[in-house]
């Protein structure tokens, strides 16, 4: 017999169904045992009775969490049995057979939410694979899974390619400190785990594709905030062509207002078109360059996006005393502030945009600097001799040299947006399998100690 979701057995009254899944309680009562069996779409209670004598008897040695498969006739519940608050509540599944798939010892922590205080996260994250099966996790998980195809289907539908760009890459200084990971064919050379896939997704606009778009796990070991992943995170990269900074907000606001509509219809999005407010203004009105602009702060559905424009194209001067740019050295100055590099560079206006949600950073990108001679210069106020900057970045330097149009994008942080989106507390929630907040992945184990043999393969010694 062919398997049956427990939602669909509502339409499977008075005749007999196969279901499959997982114990979520059951209970004994006179000579009979009422099992509530849970699968990825729902829970039904199973009456197992002595008119299947043997059936019962297995019944009798149900426990949490076992993995099971029933077959049995779906019944209506009487009418003062019936449990409102599931869809499923009206129905019982009385049982002809019964196989146990397999036995599961007591977990760690309960997997039916109750109002019960929450496991600490270390126990959570040893056991993601519990934690997962609970509801709410199973549908952050699931909703996320909509959410990114939502967003394929959306470019995809407007001309954009989807390419993935190397994971093994090379390190350039882009602001966090780099994973890098040993080369074995070329002693002591390293690759690195790309914080973005910034240089590739402007090549990619020097290759003709003019519209591109990638999923892009990004890299960056930093230390855990509640909104920062110590380890990876991913980003809806995008870059376009002949574009223009009010075209890519455009994009970014019109994604985000139909996915909100789509897949979150219970939020409200404060105030539409998003305000757009330059970075002078945001300062002096708000103190921070992230402002929060909900009404009401404890309102869970309440979104209030703004877009913050116009930003200084270095934000302070580094440890040597060159300039750091707010964003990062791809990043266009005005045109009109271009002399201002020679003159004053902390005066000059770049064509950045950060996207602001709630009070947090949720996306970022600008114009692209396209004229090489602006890009060395940029390189030489940063602090990159005119050699590094041949070695570090030449690529994208002569890449220029070869007819590029001009281009600008930006990356909104998913882990961060669905955080907010799905009401939790840190951005290691809302992926499957989180570090803790000091970078280990408790489950499998890592970072872990390797075999010495594999260390000599990559010519590493340890100190
Ligand atoms: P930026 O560095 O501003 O831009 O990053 C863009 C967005 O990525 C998210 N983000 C993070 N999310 C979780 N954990 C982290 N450690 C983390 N770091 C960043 C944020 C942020 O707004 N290449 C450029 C984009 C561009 O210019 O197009 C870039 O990476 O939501």
């Amino acid at each position: 017999m062919k398997r049956t979701l427990i939602h669909d057995s509502a339409t499977h009254i008075g005749r007999e169904v196969r279901i499959n899944g997982w114990v979520n309680a059951t209970r004994r009562m006179g000579k009979m045992v009422f099992t509530d069996v849970r699968d990825i779409s729902g829970v039904v209670q199973v009456v197992f009775t002595p008119e299947n004598a043997d059936v019962l008897e297995r019944a009798q040695a149900l426990r949490p969490e076992f993995v099971v498969e029933v077959v049995g006739m779906v019944n209506q519940r009487p009418e003062k049995l019936v449990k409102k608050d599931s869809p499923t509540g009206s129905l019982e599944i009385l049982a002809k057979d019964l196989h146990i798939l397999a036995e599961s010892k007591t977990p760690p922590f309960e997997i039916i939410e109750t109002s019960k205080e929450e496991p600490s996260e270390e126990v959570r994250y040893k056991y993601r694979y519990l934690d997962l099966r609970r509801q709410r996790k199973q549908r952050m998980i699931i909703s996320r899974s909509k959410a990114i195809k939502f967003i394929r289907d959306f470019l995809h539908a407007r001309g954009f390619t989807e390419v993935e760009t190397p994971i093994l890459a090379k390190s350039t200084p882009e602001g966090a400190r780099d994973y890098l990971v040993p080369s074995r064919a070329f002693p002591g050379k390293f690759y690195a785990l790309p914080q973005s896939p910034q240089q590739y997704k402007q090549l990619l606009m020097v290759a003709g594709l003019e519209k591109y778009f990638q999923i892009a796990p990004c890299f960056r070991d930093e230390d855990a905030r509640s909104d920062r992943a110590p380890d990876q995170f991913y980003q809806l990269d995008l870059e376009m062509s002949f574009t223009s900074q009010d075209e890519i907000l455009a994009l970014t606001e019109e994604l985000f207002t139909a996915l909100i509509k789509e897949l979150f219809p219970q939020k409200k999005i404060m105030t539409s078109p998003w305000p757009r407010l330059t970075h002078a203004e945001v300062m002096e009105k708000y103190g921070t360059d992230k402002p929060d602009l909900r009404k009401n702060k404890n309102d869970p559905d309440e979104l209030a996006f703004c877009f913050v424009v116009d930003w200084p194209l270095f934000e302070q001067t580094k440890e040597d005393g060159h300039y750091a740019p707010a964003h990062h050295m791809f990043t266009a100055p005005k045109e009109a502030d271009v002399p201002l590099l020679d003159s004053d560079p902390f005066k000059a206006k770049s064509w950045q945009h950060d996207v602001v949600l709630n009070g947090y950073e949720v996306g970022g990108g600008s114009i692209r600097i396209t004229n090489p001679k602006i890009q060395e210069k940029i390189f030489e106020l940063v602090g990159i001799s005119k050699g590094d900057a041949r070695t570090q970045f030449g690529h994208m330097l002569e890449a220029f040299e070869y007819g590029v149009p001009p281009h600008g994008g930006i990356a909104p942080g998913i882990d961060r947006l669905f955080m907010i989106l799905f009401g939790e507390s840190s951005v290691r929630e809302v992926v499957a399998f989180p570090k803790t907040a000091d970078n280990r992945e408790i489950m499998t184990g890592s970072p872990s100690e390797v075999a010495d043999q594999q260390l000599e393969d990559l010519h590493i010694s340890t100190k």
